[in-house]
C-alpha cells in the first residue's frame, strides 16, 4: 500500500511539472529508495562530514540529531577562520569553534579545520599591518597559525592551512601575505603548523580543479614542489561546489590531478547547484533532483577510484538546503532538504557506497 501510494504521489509530481520534488520518489534509474537501504552517509569507505554553525547546533535539536545518525565527521562552517577567531593581536574567541570540537568529541567524530589562512578572512587587526615588512608579516602569520593550531592540538586531526592561493588562470592570488612576504609564505605556514602541531594532517584547499585546468595544473605543480623541498603538506583539499552541469569526466579528472600528487584527496566543501543562474523563480523539480543525484553518485564514486589510502573523505558544506550559502539564489544543494529528510542526491551517494560495500 506504501508503496502504491509513493507510486501514486510520483506519477502525479510529475504531471505538474515543476512541483517541489518528494524526497521519497523512487529514481527513474532504479536506484536505491528509501525502503531498501538500512545504510547511513557514514558507511562509506572514508569519513563523511559537514560543515556546521553552532547557532543551528544549539537551536534546532533536529540538527545535531541528522549530525550524529549520518557522519563521522565535522568541520566549522566559519567559526576556526581567523575573523572569527582573533579580535586583536594575541586576543582570539574560542567559544564558537570549541562548542564544535566538544560535540565532536562527545559523538567520536574527527575534526576537520578550516582555514588557517584564507584573503576573505583576515582579521580587522591584521589588515592594519603596516604594507611591505616581511619580517613582522612572518611573525604575526607564525605567531596566529601557532597559536591556534596550538589550541586545538590533539582535537583538530587535520587543517586547511592555505585555502585559495591561486586565481583560475593559474596565477598567484593577491592576498595581504601573499603581498607583504612573496609566494614563499605557503611553505612557512605549512611549517609553522607543522612545528605546532607535528601530527596534525595539511592541506592545500581550493575551488575551481574542476573547471580550470590551468588551476589544476598549477596546484598539482606547486604541491608536488613543495614535497620535493621537503615542506609538510599532506593533502589537496577540493571544496567541488559543483553544480548540476558540472562532468563527470571534469570531477574525475580534478580528483585524480589531486591523487597523482600522491597526498591525501578531501573533496572538502561538496555541495551540487541546481540553480548556477541564480533564476528567482527557480523551483527543485523531479529533473533537477535526479541530475543532482546523479553528480553525487558520480562524485562519490570517482573519489573511490583513487588509491584507498589517499581517500581523505568528503565533506559536504552544509547540512539542509535551507541552511546552505547558497539558499537565497535560491538553490538546494546538498543532499537534505529543509525537512531534514532524504533527497535523491542522498541515495546516489548510497548507490556509490553500496557498490563498495558488495
Ligand atoms: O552571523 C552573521 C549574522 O549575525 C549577521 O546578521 C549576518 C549579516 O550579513 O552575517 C552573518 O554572518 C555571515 C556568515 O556567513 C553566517 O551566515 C557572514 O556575513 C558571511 O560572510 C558568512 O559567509 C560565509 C563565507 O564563507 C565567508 O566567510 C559562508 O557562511 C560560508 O559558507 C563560506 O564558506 C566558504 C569557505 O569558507 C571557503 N570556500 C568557499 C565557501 C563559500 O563561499
Amino acid at each position: 500500500m506504501k508503496m502504491f501510494l509513493l507510486t501514486l504521489l510520483s506519477f502525479m509530481l510529475l504531471a505538474c511539472g515543476t512541483t517541489d520534488v518528494d524526497p521519497g520518489a523512487r529514481p527513474e534509474n532504479g536506484g536505491t529508495t528509501p525502503e531498501e537501504t538500512e545504510m547511513v552517509l557514514k558507511d562509506a569507505p572514508f569519513p563523511v562530514g559537514v560543515a556546521v554553525t553552532p547557532h543551528h547546533m544549539k537551536s534546532e535539536p533536529r540538527y545535531n540529531a541528522l549530525i550524529k545518525k549520518e557522519m563521522n565527521s565535522i568541520t566549522a562552517e566559519n567559526h576556526m577562520k581567523m575573523s572569527h577567531l582573533s579580535s586583536a593581536r594575541g586576543e582570539y574567541t574560542w567559544d564558537g569553534a570549541d562548542y564544535i570540537v566538544s560535540f565532536a568529541k562527545e559523538n567520536n567524530m574527527r575534526v576537520h579545520g578550516h582555514a588557517l589562512l584564507w584573503h576573505r578572512s583576515i582579521a580587522d587587526w591584521v589588515n592594519e599591518l603596516p604594507k611591505g615588512d616581511r619580517e613582522l608579516w612572518i611573525e604575526v602569520m607564525k605567531e596566529y597559525i601557532t597559536d591556534v593550531v596550538t589550541h586545538f592540538k590533539g582535537d583538530v586531526l587535520s587543517w586547511d592551512v592555505v585555502n585559495e592561493a591561486f586565481n583560475d588562470d593559474g596565477s598567484w592570488r593577491s592576498t595581504p601575505w601573499y603581498d607583504n612576504i612573496g609566494e614563499d609564505y605557503m611553505d612557512l605556514a605549512f611549517q609553522f603548523a607543522h612545528e605546532a602541531d607535528p601530527d596534525a594532517i595539511l592541506f592545500y584547499n581550493d575551488y575551481g580543479m574542476e573547471y580550470s585546468t590551468a588551476k589544476r595544473s598549477k596546484i598539482s605543480e606547486e604541491v608536488t614542489a613543495m614535497i620535493e623541498r621537503g615542506v609538510p603538506v599532506h593533502g589537496i583539499g577540493l571544496q567541488m561546489h559543483i553544480d548540476i552541469y558540472s562532468t563527470k569526466s571534469n570531477m574525475v579528472a580534478s580528483i585524480n590531478a589531486a591523487a597523482s600528487c600522491g597526498v591525501l584527496v578531501h573533496v572538502s566543501e561538496f555541495d551540487v547547484r541546481t540553480n548556477p543562474d541564480e533564476d528567482k523563480n527557480a523551483t527543485f523539480t523531479e529533473e533537477v533532483a535526479q541530475k543532482q543525484r546523479e553528480s553525487y553518485q558520480y562524485m562519490f564514486e570517482a573519489l573511490m577510484t583513487i588509491p584507498q589510502h589517499q581517500q581523505f573523505g568528503v565533506t559536504m558544506w552544509g547540512l539542509v538546503d535551507n541552511h546552505s550559502w547558497l539558499s537565497d539564489a535560491p538553490d538546494w544543494g546538498l543532499p537534505f532538504n529543509k525537512e531534514y529528510e532524504r533527497k535523491p542526491a542522498y541515495y546516489g551517494i548510497i548507490d556509490a557506497i553500496t557498490v563498495s560495500e558488495e
